[in-house]
């Protein structure tokens, strides 16, 4: 697939698209966004689109020509960098940069690129720009259900306890699981707290808490709310809790 999430945007994207079918999954780090995005897409036949994997994009090529700690000189280069998202993986101008959109020093700067407005925009249009060119697909991030497609046709928070997403984040990357738990904590507090777009549960999100669930008890409860007769716009809590 890969096409890209990356072609600058072009015009205002119409807010709601009654064609664009889109499942929104949001919620902090280490919550299994990723795990169950990409494996809920493939057993509904859907493209996935990372969007965190954008944001850190936009950081690695900002790192790259030195300028992260400049927002308007980020906010100029969040228009023109050429970003492809898919699942070859990441590239930035054209360049693989995979491996390097998940280093230690992208991690720490993204939350500073996250939080910048322009950037936001920029990335919400391609974002749009991208469902819209498939019809929808499944969408993960922090803002999808509450900013980017708050008419989505379901929109899921992930949770789990900090310990618990520290602990996958380990088993993926390695490191030390107290440090880890304090940066993904430090993490989820900026993300929550800035100004624009912040980490929240969207009006009509369905909160499922994966503490203690495998990944096949996470996706059966999601199949189960996808059933047509399941009311998905009452909004309370499912899974563990
Ligand atoms: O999911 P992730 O860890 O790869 O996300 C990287 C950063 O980007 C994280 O600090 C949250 C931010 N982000 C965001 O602000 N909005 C999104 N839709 C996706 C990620």
């Amino acid at each position: 697939m890969s096409e890209h999430a990356g072609e600058p945007a072009a015009a205002a994207a119409p807010e709601a698209d009654a064609a664009v079918h889109v499942i929104a999954i949001d919620g902090p780090a280490g919550a299994g966004k990723s795990t169950i995005a990409r494996a809920l897409a493939a057993r509904l036949g859907l493209e996935y689109l990372d969007t965190g994997a954008m944001y850190r994009a936009v950081t690695y090529a900002a790192m790259r020509r030195g300028i992260v700690d400049d927002d308007a000189a980020v906010a100029g280069l969040a228009h023109e960098v050429t970003l492809e998202v898919g699942e070859h993986g990441v590239l930035v101008d054209g360049i693989d940069a995979t491996v390097e959109v998940r280093s230690a020093e992208v991690t720490r700067s993204v939350s500073r690129v996250a939080a910048n407005s322009a950037v936001r925009s920029e990335l919400v249009e391609r974002q749009r720009a991208w469902a819209r060119r498939r019809g929808g697909g499944v969408i993960e991030g922090r803002d999808i259900g509450s900013v980017v497609f708050p008419d989505a046709e379901l929109k899921l928070y992930l949770t789990a306890s900090p310990r618990v997403r520290a602990e996958r984040r380990v088993a993926e990357a390695g490191g030390d699981v107290d440090e880890i738990e304090a940066a993904i904590a430090a993490r989820d507090d900026y993300d929550s707290s800035r100004s624009d777009s912040p980490l929240v549960q969207a009006d009509g999100s369905r909160v499922l808490d994966t503490t203690g669930l495998s990944i096949e008890a996470v996706l059966a409860a999601i199949e189960r709310l996808l059933e047509p007769d399941v009311d998905l716009d009452v909004d309370r809590g499912v899974g563990a809790t």
